[in-house]
């Protein structure tokens, strides 16, 4: 019996690959490498000196993906498998619900042909839109104001309306916080092809001198120092989070969402600071016009994850910048040997 996992080569979806060998599952990737790299699995392998398969195939084609339940006995599927830039979204609006929703579906249609019914799906805390308060519960209103959050909106309504029509299924849908951070042995981590959108692979692109200074989106939100806050969590913290999730699947029926956080805030300068210390580096920094779609503050309240899954982030912010800092030295390219010209 094998956890299938779609978008494993992914910087969220090796991590957890990672995990599940650790545990002892038996693990099958479905990658189409449109956003990834495989030598992240290849390392993955020589982490955990157990093997994984992968199929390079893509969820839309769904022949491909039928020899995959074919060939193998899948119990449960964990579906990283999506595009996942807000201000791509925003520009290619159709490519998003093609993708990221069409694919769900042929999964989950294949699922049900085989027999498959533990589902963990990785959502994200972007379905929440402008929070009414913080910390955020599962319960707090929906509001994705952007088409990759509504994606993922819309395929957790997808999820309910399938349980609704079987109740054999179980089905996590885990809403993820900011992830950040990378795997301690420095050899896994995130690896933006261009020039990252996201705060902390800017830094960290910053501090080994690739880009020049960090932008901060501006500094009037009403928080302790003018800057967003966010909720930062660990990957290695999150992708443990999923073998939970996984294993509270295999035992009961159901739909439930968790949030996956720490459950604390930190503003960008707090994360920069927090960076400087770890790295003893400068971060050249400046303050400019806010990010159109920002928001203020966004911290999750983790309590229902703790109670029904027995998980907590156990990494701090400390350790987010050092592993994320080892990571990039080490790979200055990301997976690539050299750069691309
Ligand atoms: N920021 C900067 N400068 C940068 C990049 C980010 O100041 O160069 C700031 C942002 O304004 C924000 C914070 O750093 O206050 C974090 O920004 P990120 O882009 O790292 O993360 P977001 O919270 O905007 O979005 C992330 C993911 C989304 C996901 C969302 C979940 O990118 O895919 O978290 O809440 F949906």
């Amino acid at each position: 019996m094998a956890i299938l996992v779609t978008g494993g080569a992914g910087y969220i979806g090796c991590h957890t690959c990672l995990e599940l060998l650790d545990a002892g599952y038996d693990v099958i990737v479905i990658d189409n490498f449109s956003n990834s790299h495989p030598e992240s699995l290849r390392r993955v392998m020589e982490i955990t000196g157990k093997k994984l398969t992968v199929y390079s195939l893509d969820l839309l084609d769904k022949k491909s993906l039928e020899t995959v339940f074919q060939q193998n006995q899948i119990e449960a599927v964990i579906h990283f498998a999506g595009l996942k830039a807000v201000g791509e979204s925003v520009l290619f609006p159709l490519s998003y619900y093609q993708t990221n929703i069409l694919s769900t579906v042929n999964l989950c249609e294949m699922m049900k042909r085989y027999d498959v019914k533990h589902f963990v799906f990785s959502s994200s805390a972007t379905v929440y839109g402008i929070p009414e308060q913080v910390p955020i519960c599962e319960k707090a209103s929906l509001r994705a104001n952007n088409p990759y959050g509504r994606t993922k909106r819309m395929i957790e309504e997808i999820l309910r309306d399938l349980f609704q029509s079987d109740p054999n299924w179980s089905i996590a849908l885990l809403r993820y916080f900011n992830p950040i951070g990378a795997h301690e042995s420095g050899k896994i981590g995130e690896n933006p092809k261009e020039i990252p959108n996201n705060l902390m692979p800017y830094i960290t692109q910053v501090a080994i001198g690739k880009l020049q200074v960090l932008s901060i989106y501006g500094n009037d939100y009403p928080t302790r120092d003018g800057t967003g806050i966010r909720d930062y969590i660990h990957v290695v913290d999150l992708a443990k989070g999923h073998v939970k999730a996984l294993e509270k699947m295999m035992t009961t029926t159901g739909v439930e969402t968790y949030n996956l956080g720490t459950g604390k805030g930190y503003s960008v300068l707090e994360l920069v600071a927090a960076f400087e210390k770890v790295s003893g580096l400068k971060i050249p920094y400046k303050i400019v016009e806010r990010r159109p779609g920002d928001i203020a503050a966004s911290f999750a309240d983790v309590s229902k994850a703790k109670r029904e899954l027995g998980w907590v982030a156990s990494k701090g912010i400390e350790e987010m910048c050092r592993d994320a800092w080892k990571w990039q030295t080490q790979n200055p390219y990301g997976y690539e040997s050299r750069k691309e010209q």
